[in-house]
């Protein structure tokens, strides 16, 4: 193998750079030209390549979002545009392609390997944290600390008015975010999923901790692919209470902003151990499980269910 590709695809997360830097460094240091492929699989199409030096990387692992620009293609969803990409790498010599994303992109990439026996390698990099196999990905670290300084600043202000807030949290299939920051945040509660036996829950929970003498109380809300659907869920709770809440949406600050310590670390030995897979043939994912650097395959990173960690919402209603 003498030339390999580096893409990000979907959501940017912070830490994306940290492991595009590792790619290419690890990646230079055996011998392998690295091209960055611009905005993702759209980009591949596209044919927008341009070669990574070592010095083209410097002073990026602290920065968020990604150098290289993202995307979600619809066109590379299919076979023909898979193949399409394939004849793309070929026609430019690049013989293994390092993706970072999340589980969208992995399906797509693993989809290209076998379809077209391209060698491919994932680094898993979503704010999300919803990827089977690795126990964090890049980015989730940095998403829940902005999230929580968030947080902490409107308990200022809803200790001051007697307020009941709703905050709503990104995490397009999954809750990891919310629960990370409903424990560290010292939440009310979290409200996952929002089946009425949740809601009417909460809402017996609220009345009897005012009840106890508490003012105030945050609820935190995944998104789940319904942005701002934590207002819906905030005027039923109010029609259930007679309180009035107030809600707050995090949005899109909570996926931009410089990569935590925690973050950087991951990125970058993901990052160079993704470079060690393509040199092996290609077909996993590099992940961290337990603390060590692991290989998933690919296949299993997208068609096998990440569990969320039931533990952490009975932490969160314990300790409230
Ligand atoms: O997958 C990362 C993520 O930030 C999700 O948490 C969120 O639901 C989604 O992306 C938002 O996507 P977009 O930026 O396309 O609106």
């Amino acid at each position: 193998m003498r030339r390999i590709g580096v893409l990000t695809s979907g959501g940017d997360a912070p830490g994306m750079n940290a492991a595009i830097r590792a790619v290419v460094r690890h990646a230079l240091g055996r011998k392998l030209e690295v091209i960055g492929i611009r905005r993702g699989y759209a980009g591949l199409l596209a044919g927008e390549l341009q070669p990574l030096t070592r010095a083209g990387v410097a002073n990026i692992l602290q920065r968020g979002g990604t150098i290289l620009g993202t995307s979600r293609s619809e066109e590379f969803r299919t076979k023909e545009g898979r193949a399409r990409a394939a004849a793309v790498l070929r026609g430019a010599a690049i013989e293994g392609l390092v993706v970072i994303g999340g589980e969208g992109t992995f399906h797509g990439a693993s989809l290209l390997g076998e379809e077209q026996a391209v060698a491919v390698a994932g680094v898993p990099g979503t704010i999300d944290n919803d990827v089977y196999g690795t126990d964090f990905t890049i980015g989730f670290d940095t998403a829940i600390n902005t999230a929580l300084e968030a947080i902490d600043r409107i308990r200022d202000t809803a200790a001051s008015h007697d307020r009941l807030f709703f905050v709503e949290v990104m995490g397009r299939t999954s809750g990891e975010i919310a629960l990370g920051v409903g424990v560290a945040g010292g939440a009310e509660d979290v409200l996952v999923s929002d089946t009425a036996t949740d809601l009417e829950a909460l809402a017996a929970e609220v009345r009897q901790s005012w009840q106890r003498g508490k003012r105030s109380s945050i609820v935190v809300v995944a998104e789940r692919g319904e942005p701002g659907r934590v207002f819906r869920l905030a005027e039923e709770v109010r029609v259930l209470t007679q309180l009035e809440p107030r809600v707050g949406v995090l949005g899109h600050i909570q996926r931009g902003g410089t990569p935590t310590a925690r973050d950087r670390i991951l990125a970058s030995k993901l990052g160079a151990a993704a470079v060690d897979i393509l040199l092996d043939g290609g077909g996993t994912m590099a992940a961290e499980a337990g603390g060590k650097v692991v290989r998933v395959p690919l296949e299993d990173t997208w068609a096998k269910r990440r569990e969320l960690p039931a533990d952490l919402l009975a932490l969160v209603r314990d300790l409230a």
